[in-house]
């Protein structure tokens, strides 16, 4: 799953500004997770059976939750043991699954626009059920008019023939989860890949010939140095990507780096403070931009705006209905956000047994709606009022006229002639500022 789509949440500016300390503060939906609940996701059912607006794009993202090993900073869902046939038990509920939805009238004759396979590792899967699953998926939803197929891998689950065999499916966008270049950082932060199977597998990838490559990294992994971060910035320019993605560290309380503080009684993470990760990507962006790229959002950087796009992220930041099948999907349809149960053997188990597995959902209101493409699209750095007054006839300058001035007030942004431009100093600390925006019941609340 990609973090610039996740589940997330919240701690307050002075933590933010400081000591990095257990807690998510990424924020990736709204209202926050905490107002999602079972009784409306027992109403799903219904839900599908009412045609969504023909021009509402749809997209498609299959969860895959299984991994090598369990880095000691990841707060997903993942499992390391599971064998081929548990593996293909999976695959088979999230299939089954999804036909639920692909014979649904919600569904109203749209096919998908963009696919997304995150996870865990998608990359994990051998070739003959990458082939079967994704046989099987164009069967119940054609991709014919995907514009993107996203697709997440770990550098050392990847080969030359599993990278061809991707690309063939259909995959446009490989997303590469590098993190750092440095092998003891990757090894103490417990990373399955190696440094040089970074370099194999991108060569291989960009001899596979996917028309967009995006490297994540992470800012402030533990044991991360001035110097050892400008090394990796000098090889990820070396390297050109087509799209760059900078997580700044955070350590959720699911995370085996939490599990080593409460043991040792620290409240405060073995990792770099905001202020110095924040730096670290600031240093990341301005190399990048010498050599040619453009920021595009508080954590990606693309070399060729043009022609490098992320039609996954843009289109949820407006709304658009996503269909997520797997154990802890996220969808969002007509206005609704559900999650699936969180457990892979819950979930196979609901399915199996005929039961569509949405365990929390929320109805949003469009005013709710409104603020959710708001502080969304604040993440892109520039916020155009002429969008909220067509798409929700909500002057945005006015309506939160005393959050734009107290931002503009602290030098993090002003008005130009259609919207309001975030300073890259907010850009970087984005998700700290978006809490402003919340309607008074959200405010302070947790995600969980
Ligand atoms: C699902 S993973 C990507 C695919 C694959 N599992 C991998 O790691 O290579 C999504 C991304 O989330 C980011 N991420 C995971 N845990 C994080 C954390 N605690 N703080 C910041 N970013 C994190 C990493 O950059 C990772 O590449
Ligand atoms: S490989 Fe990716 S999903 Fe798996 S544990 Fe590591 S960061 Fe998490």
């Amino acid at each position: 799953m990609s973090a610039e789509s996740l589940p997330s949440q919240s701690c307050d500016q002075a933590e933010v500004n400081e000591e990095t300390k257990a807690g998510n503060y990424f924020v990736s939906n709204y209202p926050p997770f905490h107002f999602w609940d079972p009784g409306t996701a027992r109403h799903l059912p219904e839900l599908l059976d009412v045609p969504s607006a023909i021009e509402t794009p749809l997209g498609l993202y299959f969860h895959i939750p299984f991994c090598r090993k369990r880095c000691h900073f990841c707060y997903f869902r993942v499992y390391t043991d599971k064998n081929a046939g548990e593996i293909q038990r999976y695959l088979d509920a999230g299939i089954r699954e999804l036909e639920r939805y692909a014979r649904a009238p919600f569904v109203n004759g749209r096919l998908p626009q963009f696919v997304y396979f995150g996870g865990g590792t998608p990359s994990y899967l051998s070739v003959p059920q990458l082939r079967s699953l994704t046989d099987r998926m164009k069967a119940l939803l054609p991709w014919t008019a995907a514009q993107e197929v996203t697709f997440e891998a770990e550098p050392g689950t990847l080969n030359e023939a599993k990278l061809h065999a991707i690309r063939e499916l259909g995959v446009t966008r490989l997303s590469l989860g590098v993190e750092n270049f440095d092998s003891h950082i990757l090894e103490i932060n417990g990373r399955a890949h190696k440094a040089d199977e970074i370099q194999r597998a991108y060569k291989a990838a960009r001899a596979a010939g996917f028309p967009q490559i995006n490297v994540d990294l992470i800012s402030g992994m533990v044991e991360e140095t001035d110097e050892n971060w400008r090394e990796n910035i000098r090889k990820l320019v070396d390297m050109a990507p087509d799209c760059v993605t900078i997580y700044q560290m955070e350590v959720p309380y699911n995370t085996g780096i939490y599990k080593q503080m409460k043991v040792d009684g620290k409240l405060v993470a073995p990792v770099a403070d905001w202020a110095t990760k924040r730096g670290w990507v600031d240093y990341a962006f301005t190399q990048l931009e010498q050599a040619g790229y453009t920021v595009t959002s508080g954590y990606t950087a693309v070399r060729d705006p043009s022609k490098t796009k992320f039609v996954y992220r843009d289109s949820l930041w407006k709304g658009a209905d996503l269909i997520g099948a797997g154990v802890a999907s996220f969808s969002h349809i007509g206005g609704v956000h559900f999650q699936n149960v969180a457990e892979i053997g819950q979930y196979i188990d609901t399915v199996e047994a005929g039961e569509l597995p949405a365990s929390r959902a929320l109805a949003t209101t469009p005013e709710e709606r409104m603020i959710r493409e708001l502080i969304l699209q604040m993440k892109l750095g520039r916020v155009d009022s002429s969008y909220f007054q067509q798409k929700f006839a909500e002057d945005v300058r006015v309506r939160f006229g005393a959050q734009w001035s107290d931002l503009a007030s602290r030098g993090l942004g002003e008005w130009d002639s259609g919207g309001f431009v975030l300073t890259r100093a907010a850009l970087l600390k984005v998700d700290t500022l978006l809490h402003a925006f919340f309607l008074p019941q959200h405010q302070n609340s947790r995600y969980t």
